[in-house]
């Protein structure tokens, strides 16, 4: 979707509709409609449909101009109370006020810049939520769709109105938005695309796409390869799929920076997990092609890096592979070797996230990582505990929880902690081996932590997010139609940029 700026006076601008925003009355809205009112909007003035909007949360007008007017339409959307005011509702007005302009089939709807002023945010930061919020709130998924397809309306472009020129803050914000949206939109896609299409090859065929459109360093591990290095968890999940399986490797390399510490990304790439020979339920199992999520919010956060660019080296680990029953699939009682020379007893094979994932962070300590992230639908405890809008945060380092915490939130995306108490361990003793894949059924989530715990070194910042819940959304959100919702890929590009500003050791 483009983004055009349009700079001039106010009554000469045109679009097919301009988009405004208002608190609740009786408060005060942003005090640009009422300037825009005065002077290109003096033909609502009084009007009673105007006067009967209230600005309600989610509430949304259309108020059509007389057929002198340059603009024919303005759209208003309601932002609630300004009390109740955050940055997920304004993410929320925008993508509804554009589905909106989009339902109405207007390939040139507009946003003035002063539509943005007495919201609790500079200029740039309500543009760049605001141009994401609406790439996101406009997804669709219809590459399979083959009926109806003249019938589909997509905007055009979205144009920006200012009487003056737009400074370079403004400019980067576009650039911003255009990047991770993007970003987003690739996780996405490959979230909600079937599992016959998106398996470990597919992602490998992405990856190294990506990789060439931003100079990235690309590598990939295959079987042979795996086995030669000692991968016995990865490899035993793989055993049971007929797709080849494949780790990842990307690394963005800034230019003089071939000696820094990087930041490694861990994403699991279960492209279906049946369970394997602890086969699932057939119910909603369609669902775990989505196992693959935790691969794609890597993948989309290197897509934007890549555009975003930034001083930090960073490295994504992929483990991509099917988990599936068959006469060669690894069996509960089996005792794995894993390439940390840890051994362990596997419980149940639907556990595979935790076998898969422990090979990659013991292979990200030979890049001698400033900190690793891991990202994986890992348990659906997580979703018993947090719902399916929030994910979990754990790991070794409390500051580096609270951060990445905190900078989820601040762009949108819902992390809660949960403790890694070593007493949780105590459930994954073994009479064979090291120690098992799976414990009791208390604390689900936690435990898949701790098994993960046992493969990073102490001295290594690092968090597990388990994003189980929020990979995925059964009904429709304001920035995420029903189905995969990229979540992941901004709290990496947000880390990836701001990592030197933590000081995290
Ligand atoms: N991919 C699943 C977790 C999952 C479940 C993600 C539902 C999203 C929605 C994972 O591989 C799994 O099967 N986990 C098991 C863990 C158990 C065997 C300890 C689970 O959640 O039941
Ligand atoms: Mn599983
Ligand atoms: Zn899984």
């Amino acid at each position: 979707m483009n983004v055009e700026w349009q700079v001039g006076p106010m009554p000469e601008w045109k679009a097919d509709a301009i988009l405004f925003y208002a608190f609740e009355k009786p408060a005060e809205g942003p005090s640009g409609l009422e300037l825009w009112l005065q002077n290109a909007g003096q033909w609502l003035k009084g009007s009673a449909g105007f006067q009967d909007f209230r600005g309600k949360w989610q509430e949304l007008a259309v108020f059509y101009a007389p057929s002198d007017q340059p603009i024919p339409r303005l759209i208003t959307v309601g932002l609630g109370p300004p009390g109740e005011f955050d940055l997920d509702k304004w993410r929320g007005a925008v993508a509804t006020g554009l589905r909106k302009c989009r339902d109405l089939r207007l390939p040139r709807p507009a946003v003035p810049m002063m539509a943005l002023d007495g919201l609790p945010w500079p200029r740039d930061k309500a543009l760049q939520e605001a141009l994401i919020a609406g790439m996101l709130g406009l997804y669709r998924f219809d590459q399979f769709k083959t009926k109806d397809q003249e019938q589909r309306f997509d905007l055009e472009e979205i144009l920006l109105l200012d009487e003056k020129q737009p400074d370079a803050d403004l400019y980067a914000a576009v650039h911003a938005a255009g990047a991770v949206g993007e970003g987003i939109r690739l996780a996405r896609d490959l979230v909600v695309a079937p599992a016959n299409q998106v398996t470990p090859t597919f992602l490998v065929e992405t990856a190294r796409s990506v990789a060439e459109q931003h100079g990235f360093q690309f590598d990939v591990i295959d079987q042979e390869k795996a086995q030669a290095l000692g991968m016995g968890a990865f490899l035993a999940v793989a055993r049971g799929s007929r797709e080849p399986a494949y780790m990842i490797v990307l690394e963005h390399v800034p230019p003089g920076a071939e000696q820094q510490s990087p930041l490694v990304f861990i994403g699991k790439g279960i492209t279906f997990d049946t369970g394997g020979i602890s086969i699932k339920p057939s119910e909603r199992m369609e669902l775990m092609k989505h196992d693959m999520a935790g691969a794609a919010a890597v993948l989309g956060a290197f897509q934007a890096l890549g555009r975003l660019g930034t001083g930090m080296r960073v490295i994504g680990i992929l483990p991509c592979t099917e988990n599936m029953p068959d006469g060669k699939a690894y069996k509960p009682g089996d005792v794995i070797r894993s390439l940390a020379g840890l051994t362990i007893e596997v419980i149940s094979t639907d556990a595979e996230g935790r076998m898969v994932l422990c090979d990659a962070l013991s292979y990200a300590q030979r890049f001698q990582p400033t900190a690793i992230v891991d990202v994986a639908t890992l348990t659906g405890a997580c979703i018993v505990a947090l719902g399916d809008q929030v994910g979990a945060v754990m790991g070794n380092r409390e500051p580096f929880i609270q951060a990445v915490q905190t900078m989820a939130l601040d762009v949108g995306e819902k992390l809660w902690p949960l403790p890694l108490w070593d007493f949780y361990f105590e459930d994954l003793k073994s009479d064979v081996a090291d120690f098992k894949n799976v414990g009791s059924r208390k604390a689900g989530s936690i435990v898949g932590g701790i098994f993960l715990k046992q493969f990073v070194p102490r001295e290594i910042p690092w968090v597990h997010l388990d994003i189980a819940g929020p990979a995925w959304t059964e009904k429709d959100l304001p920035t995420a139609p029903k189905g995969a919702t990229g979540f992941g890929v901004r709290i990496l590009v947000e880390l990836a940029r701001r990592w030197p500003e933590l000081s995290i050791t």
